[in-house]
């Protein structure tokens, strides 16, 4: 019989969507402050989607954060132009980096995907990024100060879909990741290199999330159907920032998951 496992240690929950947002951007202001404490630059890989966007605008008005020892990653992005509706970059450009350049404020480096160009030549121009600062650490795989996620309703984080193929890779860094059923193609990092960061948040909101949520968090293991389970096993290193509509099907939560 299944014993429905209880919630991972670092699991907080924020009363509204709004509230997460704040919550989450206070909490990257931080990681972010901690890191350039212990050593000169402090690289991010960002989330796509929408969930992110509120938590762009408000580290748009950050005044702490010095982005001129910030490099920015994606940590997925659709086959799109830059300026695509779509496009992570875009996301990203729209909600943080074109309001901080408003107020004369650039990061240090900002590496998109080249998403225009055919997948696998795309996928390997950023794998060659990716091996460059590994390589210029002495390492095999980056080590990304900070990692921002988030989950789709079927389980997936960055572009790491059920049952696909990128699931797998255990050597590559970034590949183009073919979508089931024909829908696609999206680049996306590999868990490897999610892996070895030292801090992964996770942002989750939306009702929709909910029953998914409570699969991952209390259900059976089953890394092909539900991808972003595999982050229960990093316990020390990972944070999930939740809204309340997207935890209203998790157990055990008590004050202390409240953000
Ligand atoms: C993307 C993201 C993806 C996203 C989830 C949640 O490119 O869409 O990287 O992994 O985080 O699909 O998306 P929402 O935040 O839009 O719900």
């Amino acid at each position: 019989m299944f014993i429905p496992r209880e919630l991972p240690t670092g699991v907080l929950v924020a009363e509204s969507r709004d509230a997460l947002a704040s919550g989450a951007a206070e909490w990257i202001e931080g990681v972010v402050e901690e890191e350039l404490e212990e050593r000169s630059t402090c690289r991010l890989l960002l989330a796509g989607g929408q969930t992110p966007r509120a938590v762009y605008a408000r580290l748009a008005d950050a005044p702490e954060i010095e982005w001129d020892r910030c490099e920015l990653w994606w940590g997925d992005e659709r086959c799109v132009p830059p300026d695509h509706a779509d496009s992570n970059f875009r996301m990203v450009n729209e909600t943080l980096l074109q309001p901080l350049a408003a107020r004369g404020v650039a990061p240090a480096r900002v590496v998109r995907w080249l998403a225009e160009r055919p997948p696998h030549e795309a996928a390997a121009q950023y794998e060659a990024e990716l091996s460059a600062i590994a390589t210029a650490a002495g390492r095999l795989v980056p080590r990304f100060d900070f990692v921002l996620l988030g989950m789709g309703a079927d389980g997936h984080t960055a572009s790491l879909f059920p049952r696909s193929p990128a699931l797998a890779e255990e050597y590559r860094l970034a590949v183009a990741n073919p979508l089931r059923g024909g829908q696609g193609t999206r680049l996306t990092v590999t868990w490897p290199l999610i892996e070895a960061a030292r801090q992964v948040t996770v942002l989750i909101a939306g009702a929709d999330k909910a029953q998914t949520l409570a699969a991952v968090m209390h259900g059976p293991l089953d890394l092909e159907r539900l991808p972003i389970q595999r982050l229960l096993g990093h316990d020390e290193e990972v944070t999930w920032f939740l809204d309340a509509d997207a935890a209203r099907a998790l157990s055990g939560l008590t004050n202390l998951n409240r953000l």
